[in-house]
């Protein structure tokens, strides 16, 4: 039998070259190989967001981008947290078998507490019971997630363990998937590329802004003038030339120290590679946007199917917990 494989994504809008090859290429290849459900995990959103007007905009945005990468709907359930309401039954009904200190105790709570100390809400504890909801109500085993999220994964499986101990063998234990790709570092040179920092290069951007953002790239300190040679291993534009022009890094890294192109040359080329890899995509993402309706049918069918599943799950818990 098929694995299935659940995961879930905050909606953060238009996505960047970094979710691409971080994350999503990883979705699309998946869903060759298991039975995939990804979800926008809007209620997550909540937690951190100061205000909801760009939430369905977002999610929107989102689905888009996956789509016009490749998932699939005929193939994955594809759908919003909030459209399939049991996730929120299940958290409640996990939340008597997690013990606080499991969650006060992670890292990305303290973080997130010490991040927004004005907004340490109820929820943000609960943030990893949500989604441990989000993977055992589909009964997954194989959750694909960014080394970030591993400690949230530990506790899905000690929660999915201790349900299982105490009212009997209900939920597999979820495996986390890392992705084997190393992480895409932004235009600031330093930080993982993310939209919070605006150091990114969205996918669905324009061939003109892609190039206008990538002449902003920091590239080597050492290269004030043309004629100082550079280190391309230490400027992320030369990485970034391994994603969008793997044939020529060795001639790019070569000339760089050599001083014979300049960051600005450098930079052209790199915009084309990423415009022209990048084209097909955007054709495609173009055309889903212009079909009405097209994106709220597939969350209205990925909905229907996910519900279906929950609903079972749902049932057999209640039971297993003396609730009917
Ligand atoms: N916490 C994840 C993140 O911040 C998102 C997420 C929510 C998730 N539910 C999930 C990931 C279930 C994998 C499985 O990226």
């Amino acid at each position: 039998m098929k694995g299935r494989v659940f995961s879930g994504a905050r909606p953060t809008g238009r996505q960047h070259i970094g979710n691409y090859l971080g994350a999503i290429q990883n979705y699309v290849k998946l869903q060759q190989d298991y039975e995939c459900i990804y979800c926008a995990v809007d209620i997550h959103a909540l937690t951190t967001l100061e205000g909801t007007e760009n939430l369905k905009e977002n999610i929107r945005e989102m689905m888009l981008d996956w789509l016009a990468a490749g998932l699939d709907p005929e193939k994955s359930i594809l759908f919003v947290q909030s459209h399939v309401p049991q996730v929120m039954e299940l958290h409640t009904l996990l939340s008597m078998v997690t013990p606080l200190g499991w969650l006060t105790r992670v890292a990305t709570f303290k973080e997130k507490a010490r991040m927004q100390p004005h907004n340490i809400n109820y929820g943000l504890v609960g943030y990893p019971v949500l989604m441990t909801a989000d993977i055992v109500l589909y009964k997954a085993d194989t959750v694909p997630v960014g080394q970030d999220q591993l400690p949230h994964l530990e506790l899905a499986r000690e929660i999915a363990r201790r349900f299982n101990y105490t009212f009997g063998d209900t939920f597999p234990e979820p495996q986390a998937l890392l992705s084997d790709f190393p992480a895409v570092i932004g235009l600031d040179g330093v930080n993982k590329m993310s939209k919070s920092l605006d150091n990114h290069i969205e996918l669905a951007a324009t061939p003109e802004e892609t190039g206008e953002r990538i002449m902003t790239a920091f590239t080597d300190p050492a290269r004030k003038y043309r004629s100082d040679p550079g280190h391309p291993e230490i400027c992320n534009v030369w990485r970034l030339h391994h994603f969008y022009n793997p044939n020529q890094v060795e001639n790019i890294a070569a000339e760089c120290r050599g001083a014979l192109r300049g960051c600005v040359e450098c930079k052209e080329q790199l915009a084309q590679g990423i415009n022209a890899a990048l084209a097909p995509f955007r054709q495609r993402r173009a055309e889903l946007a212009a079909r009405p309706q097209y994106v709220e049918e597939v969350l209205a069918d990925g909905a229907r199917r996910a519900h279906g599943i929950a609903t079972e799950t749902i049932r057999e818990v209640k039971e297993r917990m003396g609730l009917i």
